[in-house]
């Protein structure tokens, strides 16, 4: 198994044994927010906005003061929130809208969180490395999205 791989597998172990136990969405976040922003490297912002109405609101996050509101459809994590879609922008100076929250971040992935097939946050993680992110990295924080959503589901007495 690459180091990658390693790094991933193990956090997917920690993320499952952080919230488990836990229901609420908030502290998740926030645990899970410290969790990956320490282990990770060359990351200098990771964080979740949620779905409120017809925007994303700033949620928990590791990193500088960021931007509180971003309209549906706008920004990486705006387009990230609309189409449902993960958001692998290796340079966020070519993303048309990008919204620079912070002028250094160069590359951005950003992944939906879905609950009964319906967006209610993203989780996004910025670096100021060009490319930074890389197919694995893209499956590795999936995966740990997707126990995040098996855990509102569980706790929520809500169909996935
Ligand atoms: N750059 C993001 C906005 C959020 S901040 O980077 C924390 C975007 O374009 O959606």
């Amino acid at each position: 198994m690459s180091k990658q791989a390693e790094l991933y597998n193990e956090l997917l172990g920690q993320t499952k044994a952080l919230i488990n136990d836990e229901s609420d969405i908030i502290a998740n976040m926030a645990n899970v927010s410290a969790l990956l922003f320490e282990r990770l490297a060359d990351i200098n912002w990771l964080g979740f906005y949620r779905l409120v109405g017809d925007k994303l609101v700033l949620g928990p996050f590791q990193g500088k003061v960021a931007c509180i509101r971003i309209p549906l459809g706008q920004g990486v994590c705006g387009v990230c929130a609309t189409t449902g879609e993960i958001q692998r922008i290796d340079n966020v100076h070519a993303f048309d809208g990008h919204i620079a929250c912070d002028a250094t971040t160069n590359a951005e992935l950003v992944i939906p969180v879905k609950v009964a097939g319906k967006v209610i946050a993203v989780l996004d993680i910025d670096s100021t490395t060009l490319g930074r992110f890389d197919l694995q990295d893209q499956q590795g924080i999936s995966s740990i999205v997707k126990v995040f959503e098996q855990n509102i589901v569980a706790h929520n007495d809500l169909k996935a």
